[in-house]
């Protein structure tokens, strides 16, 4: 789908459904927290949270101190209604609107130390736009960084939020990051959205040589 369209459906998705009604919305983020304590990370690290939505793992990582924070999203309205709930602690963190697989800001970011990703590339179905996201991943790390990519996995669900997805299991995840990465950790982790349906997803830890 072309960039204004995408942008559009998912205005639309965030604009007509409270946050925590959300299929992908989460009441806390352990899975992912869990994953970025292993990083042990300094306080200042620069932790860019792609597709963020209006997630609540930038709230928790306010709370665990981290205060150099990027949230992108190719919506406005997310990152808006983001912004609104952390209302003054949104001078810790950067939001950027850009498109993944179009990007005219964070393609010229300073390099960063964790790149985060939940429940965002499984919507990338086309090679040349997978290409295109891991490309920028592997451009924006730095070398001994971090990259946590949470998709949904091979017994995982075709769709999510009305559009298809291409699922993932740890391998073809390995394969995409290829041979600059090393797969520190990873963990199948079913989810219970809002209104109770399961979603299986893979979670992996990579951290670059
Ligand atoms: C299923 S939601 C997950 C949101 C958040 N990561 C979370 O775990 O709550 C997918 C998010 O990816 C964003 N997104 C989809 N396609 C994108 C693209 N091409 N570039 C940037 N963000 C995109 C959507 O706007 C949405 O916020």
């Amino acid at each position: 789908m072309e960039t204004l369209n995408l942008k559009s459906h998912w205005n639309n998705a965030y604009n007509k459904t409270d946050t925590d009604k959300l299929g992908w919305y989460e009441n806390n983020c352990k899975p992912s927290i869990d994953l970025i304590k292993q990083c042990n990370l300094p306080k200042n690290a620069s932790i860019l949270n792609v597709g963020a939505g209006a997630t609540l793992l930038i709230d928790e990582l306010i709370a665990l101190g981290f205060s150099n924070l990027i949230a992108s999203d190719i919506s406005e309205s997310a990152l808006e209604k983001l912004k609104k709930r952390l209302s003054e602690n949104s001078n810790k963190v950067k939001f950027i609107v850009d498109d993944l697989n179009n990007s005219t800001v964070l393609n010229n970011l300073e390099p960063i130390d964790l790149w985060h990703d939940r429940a965002v590339l499984h919507f990338f179905n086309e090679s040349k736009e997978q290409d295109t996201y891991f490309k920028l991943l592997k451009k924006l790390i730095k070398p001994k960084g971090y990259a946590i990519i949470a998709v949904f996995n091979l017994d995982g669900a075709m769709k999510c939020c009305g559009l298809p997805v291409h699922r993932y299991d740890k391998s073809m995840l390995e394969e995409k990051m290829g041979d600059d990465f090393l797969l520190v950790s990873n963990f199948n982790h079913t989810f219970t959205n809002p209104s109770g349906a399961t979603r299986e997803y893979v979670y992996t830890l990579f951290q670059k040589k």
